[in-house]
């Protein structure tokens, strides 16, 4: 067997897994290709239509899938999906946090419901599932955490209290990198840039696509598959000496400013 199949059938031999928003987009994929490799899967979200048709599709490749309907908001709901992943599963060894929603607008406009929600769902309801899923992983010798924040979270966006948010789930990464070091769990981030998934539908329905696909070096908006790839490295034993690390994969668009013609011709001059 070569080192190409082994990686691709055996990365996840074994392993359990939990992915908060399996439903749908970045979730969705990761769920498929974690299951692809071999790990044993709990799709949560408070979808649990959506979740069923992951699990449905993963079990449709001779994958191993079960839906757990999941609101990250609740700890109660929390406990249970930790609960039914043990019962059904015997241990969790990866959680991938990527459910999540957008709130957009700047903090003027803004309401303070609408705050609440945004940092309930992405920071809190990460933190949530996190403490919950790390004591039980604690009790197995460890695991690996990958958290979806965003490009919104390493520089300002317009949606201000999304921005705010995934900051704080960058931290809270850097943060938890420490305290669950002692019990060989890692924890790490990926901040994705604009990725085509229902998300942002909304974006493309305004036909914005192109608008944004400028600002990017790579011209172009990642699929769920750009960013699903790196979500496996980091929950795969390959990345065992990573933990706080904030992975951007964004297509080059948080690392380069492009400042206009007038710049470029200046900055290509020789000889000053
Ligand atoms: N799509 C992008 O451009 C982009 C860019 C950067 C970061 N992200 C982040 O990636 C993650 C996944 O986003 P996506 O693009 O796949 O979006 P998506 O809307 O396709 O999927 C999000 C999933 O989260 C679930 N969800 C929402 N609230 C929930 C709750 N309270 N409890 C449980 N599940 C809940 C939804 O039902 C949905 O299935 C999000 O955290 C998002 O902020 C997305």
């Amino acid at each position: 067997m070569g080192y190409k199949e082994f990686i691709v059938q055996n990365r996840f031999k074994d392993k359990v897994c939990i992915v908060t928003g399996g439903g749908s987009g970045i979730g969705r994929e990761t769920a498929l290709r974690l299951a692809n490799e071999g790990a044993r899967i709990v799709v949560s979200d408070i979808n649990i239509e959506m979740g069923k048709e992951s699990s449905q599709l993963i079990n449709a490749i001779g994958g191993q899938a079960i839906a757990v309907k999941t609101d990250i908001c609740s700890t109660d709901s929390i406990t249970y999906m930790v609960e039914k992943t043990v019962s059904e599963f015997k241990r969790i060894d990866i959680l991938i946090n990527s459910a999540g929603i957008v709130v957009r607008g700047g903090l003027f406009s803004s309401k303070e419901d609408e705050w609440n929600k945004e940092i309930d769902v992405d920071l809190t309801g990460t933190a949530r599932a996190i403490k919950y899923v790390a004591q039980q992983m604690r009790k197995t010798g460890g695991g690996k955490i990958v958290n979806i924040a965003s490009a919104a979270g390493n520089i300002g966006s317009g949606a201000a209290i999304y921005s705010a948010a995934k900051g704080g789930v960058i931290a809270l990464t850097k943060v938890l990198a420490g305290e669950f070091a002692p019990y060989k769990i890692n924890v790490n981030a990926i901040c994705p840039g604009f990725t085509a998934t229902p998300l942002n539908e909304t974006v493309r329905e305004m036909g914005l696509e192109e608008v944004v696909e400028k600002k990017i070096p790579w011209g172009r908006w990642a699929t769920a598959k750009d960013i699903s790839s790196v979500i496996a490295f980091l929950a795969s034993e390959e990345a065992d000496y990573m933990t706080g690390a904030v992975v951007s994969v964004d297509g080059g668009f948080t690392s380069f400013i492009d400042l206009g013609p007038e710049y470029r011709q200046f900055d290509t001059m020789k000889g000053l």
